[in-house]
């Protein structure tokens, strides 16, 4: 028997001479090719989708043109709620962009991984922060450190934070109406409000981006690192392999960017040890930094940053009676000497709150999430091909017809305005509104950012009247999130 085996293994030491061992490779090389082509073009078949003008990149030229959002909306309508475009990452992967709600709500709830390939563009600045975390355990286990931290009742703590880059908020817009004819950048005055507020609530620094404006230095860095990043999410090796100079610039900002969060977050440490030694640890009142650094492991303390949502106020701008009709209201239900109302206050503003849910519907400025499919696998009938990045995006979703009826790109609060009396909202179809993705995996910041908005938003409705520069038109920039490329710049005017 033993002898049998040692012939066979002479044998086919003979038989595997150099010739044939390239002979096998060269035939499993070609089966794999033979194979990708086939699963290729049956996936093509079954999902339709833009043509591919670029063997190499795919249909990256044509994503990351300025109309981005409005062609992710016309693919949509073109090819149907589930279509496809040609690899962002890699030559045997493709992405397949779900619209169809049943499955959107099926895949997030189901918490389908995310693939590693596709975040590795944002991991020059997230790290392995909690929305790259690739390893479902260990994205478990950062969670639910960093849930206390978004507990309602230590989101509305934050207040006093707000309360105070608010009234700094209210100083600069006062200032611009007193300089009569002089616009103010409502896009960047948002910005720096939330990098001053997340500042401080996050990493406990003042950054006095308000104060500084324009000049500030972690704006200007954004500026450099959000349209390249958005790059590299969409096409990683781009971040890997940094042969242009806005990647290399990209990578220089970040780096700045992580010492100066580094030295905050080193600050914040030894204030919450000092006060720790001074208190003993109670929580009641206490800022995001401080619960963070009382609840996360010193390694693991890392956020994924904030998203602009300069789209406040835009579109309200743009519809005379919903602006009058949010006056009305903030006339009625607060008092006339309030700057900044309270959270109180805020929370019984019905028309705000389908104002700001309208707008996270119309222009969000968060796109969605990816996910992927390991295997081929059957959903709702639909059966997706293994290998596939799925983006469950919500700029289409958001927008489509079948979904929200025939005027789904007509900005309208009141579509949200339920016929069950006064007060109640209408519920989306679940799986087709997701401005903060969906899930168990979705957006941890949704109450700091809804917060925010509201009370925003009531304080510059509340104190001025507000108007566009004429013949002002948004040019959108392809980005991380939804930016404006040229700002939104308004006159305004103090309140009698
Ligand atoms: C209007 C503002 C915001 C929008 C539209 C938004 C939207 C989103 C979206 C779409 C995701 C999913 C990303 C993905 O899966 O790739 C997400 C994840 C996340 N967001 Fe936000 N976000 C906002 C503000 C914030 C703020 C202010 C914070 C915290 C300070 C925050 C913290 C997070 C975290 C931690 C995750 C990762 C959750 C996880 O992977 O489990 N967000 N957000």
């Amino acid at each position: 028997m033993s002898g049998t085996i040692v012939n066979l293994g002479l044998d086919l030491r003979e038989w595997l001479s150099p010739a044939r061992v390239v002979l096998c490779a060269s035939a499993l090389l070609i089966a794999r090719v033979v194979l990708f082509v086939y699963a290729y073009i049956k996936a093509r078949r079954q999902f339709p989708g833009p043509p591919v003008t670029n063997i190499w990149k795919g249909n990256l030229d044509e994503t990351m043109t300025e109309d981005v959002h409005d062609k992710w909306r016309r693919w949509h309508r073109q090819y149907g709620p589930i279509y496809q475009t040609v690899r962002w990452n890699g030559l045997f992967s493709r992405v397949i962009y779900v619209g169809d709600p049943r499955l959107i709500r099926k895949i997030a709830n189901e918490n389908w991984p995310k693939f590693p390939a596709q975040y590795a563009g944002f991991r020059p600045l997230s790290g392995s922060a909690l929305f790259a975390q690739m390893d479902q355990a260990r994205w478990k286990t950062q969670r639910r450190g960093l849930a206390p931290a978004f507990q309602p009742r230590t989101v509305h703590a934050q207040y006093p934070a707000l309360h105070k880059y608010l009234l700094q908020f209210a100083d600069t817009i006062d200032r611009s109406a007193a300089a009569r004819g002089r616009a103010v950048d409502l896009a960047q005055l948002h910005v720096l409000l939330t990098l001053d507020f997340v500042g401080e609530v996050a990493f406990g620094a003042e950054l006095r981006a308000v104060r500084d404006g324009a000049a500030c230095r972690i704006l200007q860095i954004f500026h450099a690192v959000l349209p390249e990043l958005m790059k590299c999410g969409l096409f990683p090796l781009r971040a890997k392999v940094p042969v242009f100079e806005s990647t290399r610039a990209m990578h220089r900002a970040i780096a700045e960017l992580r010492g100066m969060a580094r030295a905050a977050v080193e600050d914040a440490r030894r204030a919450h040890e000092d006060s720790q030694e001074k208190d003993c640890g109670a929580e009641k009142g206490k800022k995001i930094f401080e619960i963070l650094a009382h609840h996360v492991p010193r390694r693991r303390r890392r956020s994924h940053g904030t998203h602009d949502d300069f789209c406040r106020g835009h579109r309200q701008l743009r519809n005379p009676a919903i602006h009058r009709k949010l006056r009305d209201e903030l006339d009625a239900l607060l008092p006339a000497d309030c700057v900044v109302p309270s959270i109180e206050q805020v929370s019984r503003l019905p028309y705000l709150r389908l104002v700001i849910k309208e707008t996270l519907r119309y222009n969000g400025p968060g796109f969605g999430t990816f996910r992927y499919t390991p295997a081929d696998v059957e959903i709702e009938g639909v059966v997706l091909p293994a290998n596939t990045t799925l983006a469950l995006w919500n700029p289409q979703v958001h927008r489509c017809p079948n979904v929200w009826g025939a005027d789904a790109d007509t900005f309208r609060p009141e579509r949200w305005m339920s016929t069950q009396g006064e007060g109640n909202e209408k519920a989306a179809l679940p799986g087709s509104y997701f401005p903060f993705s969906y899930g168990p995996r979705k957006c941890m910041g949704e109450g700091l950012a809804m917060l925010e908005m509201s009370l925003t938003l009531a304080t510059l409705f509340k104190r001025y009247d507000l108007e566009l520069e004429p013949g002002f038109e948004m040019d959108f920039q392809p980005s991380f999130t939804l930016c404006s490329r040229n700002g939104l710049p308004v006159y305004a005017r103090l309140r009698k």
